[in-house]
């Protein structure tokens, strides 16, 4: 009957958008920063309802050509440019799910140095974290966050952390690391990354944040409540204007 008074389903307004996005949150910071350990620990602190999806940045590296990726191989292309990445599809597929559209994610290789040839499907998760390195870099993107986050932390710690992670789980060499770091990776953070915290509404630390996860998550969840109570109200007068006419 709704759908029928209205040509459209209850939980679009008239202006043909959905009623309540999803809550988005940006977190920038540099490479090992911590950035998806704290997108991990606000899932956590937020418990299991209502759902929650991370979106990583690192998703959206662009294809490579076989020549490129010999490159890549001996650290000759920069990664950290914001141009590696590309911002049009990273943020058609956030304004899709923010819209509660279904959208396919692309999956990458570090260790292929690849964008591979399948996708991953998502559909309606009520929070979405997106992180990167470049996550608070572009306009288009900030302007689809209703919470954006920057994860300051010492350059020697995210230096020691990446070769760990590199070497662990990337399929790195540790002088290859150390190569790339000073090639790219530092002028990068300094030039492109850095500057972005600027345009943060919290800055977290990148160790023993556990206080800043807990504001942030406190933050959500009364923005969600909000969020009900407000879809609620829509709903119930939908419902009368459908009882009335
Ligand atoms: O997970 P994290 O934020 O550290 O990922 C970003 C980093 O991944 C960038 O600093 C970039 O140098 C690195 N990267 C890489 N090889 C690729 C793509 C990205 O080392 N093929």
């Amino acid at each position: 009957t709704l759908l029928k008074s209205h040509g459209r389903p209850p939980w679009y307004g008239e202006d043909g958008l959905p009623i309540c996005d999803a809550f988005v949150i940006g977190i920038a910071g540099g490479s090992a920063s911590g950035k998806t350990h704290v997108a991990q620990q606000i899932v956590r602190s937020l418990g299991s309802v209502p759902t929650v999806v991370i979106l990583s940045q690192d998703s959206f590296y662009k294809r490579h050509t076989a020549e490129e990726i010999a490159l890549a191989h001996a650290n000759r292309i920069d990664f950290d440019h914001p141009d590696a990445i590309d911002m049009p599809m990273f943020a058609a597929c956030l304004a899709d799910l923010k819209a509660c559209r279904q959208t396919n994610i692309p999956v990458y290789s570090f260790a292929e140095h690849q964008r591979l040839n399948e996708t991953k499907y998502l559909y309606g998760a009520a929070i979405i974290i997106t992180e990167g390195i470049m996550a608070l870099h572009h306009p288009d993107l900030r302007s689809l966050y209703d919470l954006k986050v920057f994860v300051q932390c010492d350059s020697d710690l995210m230096l020691a952390r990446r070769i760990q992670r590199d070497v662990k789980e990337r399929g790195r060499s540790v002088e290859g690391v150390i190569e790339q770091y000073l090639r790219y990776v530092k002028p990068a953070f300094d030039n492109f990354v850095s500057p972005t915290a600027r345009h943060a509404d919290i800055v977290v630390p990148g160790s023993n944040n556990s206080v800043a996860i807990d504001l942030i998550s406190t933050h959500i969840r009364r923005q969600m409540t909000e969020r009900a109570r407000h879809f609620r109200k829509h709903m119930v007068s939908q419902s009368v204007e459908c009882c009335l006419s």
